[in-house]
């Protein structure tokens, strides 16, 4: 079993991909949530995307330490080193029903656990983070088929990651629509919902559900 936060487990949950789905991890590493992906559907046909060859094998260890990387029968399962922002470079032109895109971030909502966090990071950062979570959304959002679901996510409390990115993607994007979650995933924020870290005894954690329209 990959252990992770709650927060981040329940990205799974509010993904809801279909028994059998083909489903994008488009920031797949340490590869997380991936093998939950694969736990709660060993049946998912599952490409698992990473920019940074350095944590593929992180990937790799987490689905195979599970044995999930074998469970997905006739290759159903890939991983492989690609940036999401490029898909004229990895992707064979079929359309997911699902995709995770658990962003990088500035990791604000996990400071309990890193305080040091707070340190390190500065205003360039940040607008990087954002630009970066931007280009993520655009690029992957074609790759969707129509009425198919995308779970933006962040472990990040600051709104210009989080609800204010997710509002000027709904603003530039016709075929995008906000798919409310339920409070069980923290307070109200924009498209989505914010949890604070220790809410519930979970790191703070973002999640933004959008259906596309068929
Ligand atoms: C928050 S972490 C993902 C955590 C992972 N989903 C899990 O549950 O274990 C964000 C990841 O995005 C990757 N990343 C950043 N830019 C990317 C890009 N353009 N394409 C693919 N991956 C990218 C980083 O290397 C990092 O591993």
């Amino acid at each position: 079993m990959a252990v992770q936060d709650g927060s981040a487990q329940q990205a799974l949950e509010a993904l809801a991909a279909e028994p059998g789905a083909r489903v994008l991890d488009a920031c797949a590493a340490p590869g997380g949530k991936a093998a939950h992906l694969l736990e709660r559907d060993p049946a998912l046909e599952l490409l698992a995307l990473d920019v940074d060859p350095r944590r593929l094998p992180r990937i790799e260890d987490n689905l195979r330490r599970s044995g999930l990387l074998e469970a997905g029968p006739n290759g159903r399962v890939q991983v492989r080193v690609a940036d999401a922002t490029m898909p004229a470079l990895w992707w064979d032109g079929f359309s997911f029903d699902a995709i995770m895109l658990d962003a990088p971030c500035s990791a604000t909502g996990v400071v309990r656990r890193q305080p040091d966090i707070l340190l390190h990071r500065r205003e360039e950062d940040l607008s990087a983070l954002v630009h970066a979570q931007a280009r993520l959304l655009d690029a992957v959002w074609p790759l969707l088929r129509p009425g198919g679901v995308l779970l933006y996510a962040t472990c990040s409390i600051l709104p210009e990651e989080n609800a204010a990115q997710v509002e000027a993607f709904l603003a530039r994007t016709a075929s995008a629509l906000a798919s409310p979650l339920p409070e069980a995933f923290g307070h109200a924020a924009g498209a989505g919902r914010q949890r604070l870290p220790g809410e519930d005894g979970m790191d703070g954690f973002f999640y933004a559900r959008l259906r596309k329209s068929d």
